[in-house]
C-alpha cells in the first residue's frame, strides 16, 4: 500500500472476522491498522495473539479513530450492539455490516448519519480466495462503497449486488464452502473406502474441487465445458454422472439453498422493521 492504510475496527472477533484478518495480514495490511473488540475479549485476544492486532477494552476504544467499523456479531446480538454504537459512530466512518439477515435499512434507523455497507464474504477470504458481495445502504455513496471495496479486494473477488439478493448470496457463496466441503468429504470417503489413506483420499478430492474452480475462474470454462472435457460417451465419468443425476443432486442442492434463504428471510430485520 502506498497510502495510509484505513484503520479497521472489528466489533465481534469470531470466525468470519478471523478469516478476514488472516487474509488481510497475508495481503500486507498492517496489524497496527486493525483492532478488535469482542464481548468477553476472547476473540479479540486470539486475533492479537495470532496476528498482532490490537485488543480494545471497550466498544468506544474500538470505534474511536477507526475509518471502518466492521460489525461481525450474530443477528441476535446486533440490536444491543447497535444501540451501544449509536452514540459512538460518526458520519465520517463507514459501518460495514457482516451480520446475516440484517438489511441496511435497519442500521439506517439507528445510525441515520453513519453510512452503512452490507457485506457477505465467505470464509475463503482467509486464504485470499473469497468472494464478497456488497450492497450500499441509504446513506452510503460511491465513496463509501469504494472504501468497503478497498477492505475486501485484497481478500478475493468483490461484487456489488442489489440488497434483495443478499440472502441468496449468503446461502450460495456464504454457506457455499460448507456445502462444497460436504461434497469433498463424500468424494474423499469413497476414495478411502477403496483403500486410500485418509490424507491421500482428502487430497484427491480437494484438488479435484480446486482444479475445477481454476478451470472455470482462470480457464474461463463453463461447468458444462468441464464436464465435456472429462466425460466421454459411454465412459466411466458418464456412468458416475448418471448416478448423481438419478439420485437428484441438482434438486438436493436447490432445496439446500432454498432452506438457507428461507431461514434468513424468516428472521429478516430491516425490510419491514420487524424480526
Ligand atoms: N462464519 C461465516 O462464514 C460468515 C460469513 C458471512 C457472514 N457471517 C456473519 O458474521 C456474523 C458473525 O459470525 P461468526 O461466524 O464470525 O460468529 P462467531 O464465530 O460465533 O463470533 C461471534 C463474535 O461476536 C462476539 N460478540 C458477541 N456478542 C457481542 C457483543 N455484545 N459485543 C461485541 N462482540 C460480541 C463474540 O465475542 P467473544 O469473543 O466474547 O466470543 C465473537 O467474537 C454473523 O452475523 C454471521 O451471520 C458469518
Amino acid at each position: 500500500m502506498n497510502h495510509e492504510p484505513l484503520q479497521l475496527a472489528f466489533v465481534g472477533c469470531g470466525r468470519i472476522a478471523r478469516a478476514m484478518v488472516s487474509g488481510l495480514i497475508a495481503a500486507n495490511w498492517p496489524p497496527a491498522a486493525i483492532r478488535g473488540f469482542s464481548k468477553t475479549g476472547a476473540g479479540a485476544e486470539g486475533l492479537a495473539r495470532d496476528y498482532g492486532t490490537t485488543v480494545c477494552p471497550s466498544l468506544q476504544d474500538a470505534v474511536g479513530g477507526a475509518d471502518v467499523v466492521l460489525l461481525a456479531v450474530h443477528p441476535h446480538d446486533t440490536a444491543q450492539v447497535l444501540a451501544e454504537l449509536a452514540p459512538l459512530a460518526t458520519a465520517q466512518q463507514v459501518l460495514v455490516s457482516l451480520v446475516a439477515s440484517w438489511q441496511t435499512g435497519a442500521f439506517a434507523d439507528v445510525l441515520p448519519d453513519t453510512p452503512c455497507v452490507r457485506a457477505v464474504p465467505n470464509v475463503a477470504v482467509a486464504v485470499n480466495s473469497g468472494v464478497t458481495a456488497l450492497c450500499p445502504g441509504p446513506a452510503a455513496g460511491r465513496e463509501h462503497l469504494r472504501v468497503a471495496t478497498a477492505v475486501f479486494e485484497p481478500l478475493g473477488r468483490v461484487l456489488t449486488v442489489d440488497e434483495s439478493l443478499m440472502e441468496s448470496v449468503s446461502a450460495v457463496s456464504g454457506a457455499g464452502p460448507a456445502l462444497v466441503a460436504r461434497f469433498v468429504e463424500a468424494l474423499s470417503s469413497s476414495a478411502e473406502a477403496r483403500g486410500f489413506t485418509p490424507e491421500t483420499a482428502s487430497e484427491l478430492a480437494a484438488y479435484a474441487v480446486h482444479g475445477t474452480g481454476s478451470l472455470m475462474l482462470k480457464g474461463g470454462l463453463a461447468p458444462e465445458e468441464v464436464v465435456d472435457l472429462v466425460a466421454s460417451p459411454g465412459g466411466m465419468t458418464e456412468a458416475a454422472l448418471h448416478v448423481l443425476a438419478e439420485r437428484g443432486l441438482e434438486d438436493a442442492v436447490h432445496s439446500a439453498v432454498d432452506a438457507a434463504v428461507k431461514l434468513s428471510l424468516g428472521r429478516l430485520r430491516g425490510a419491514t422493521g420487524t424480526a
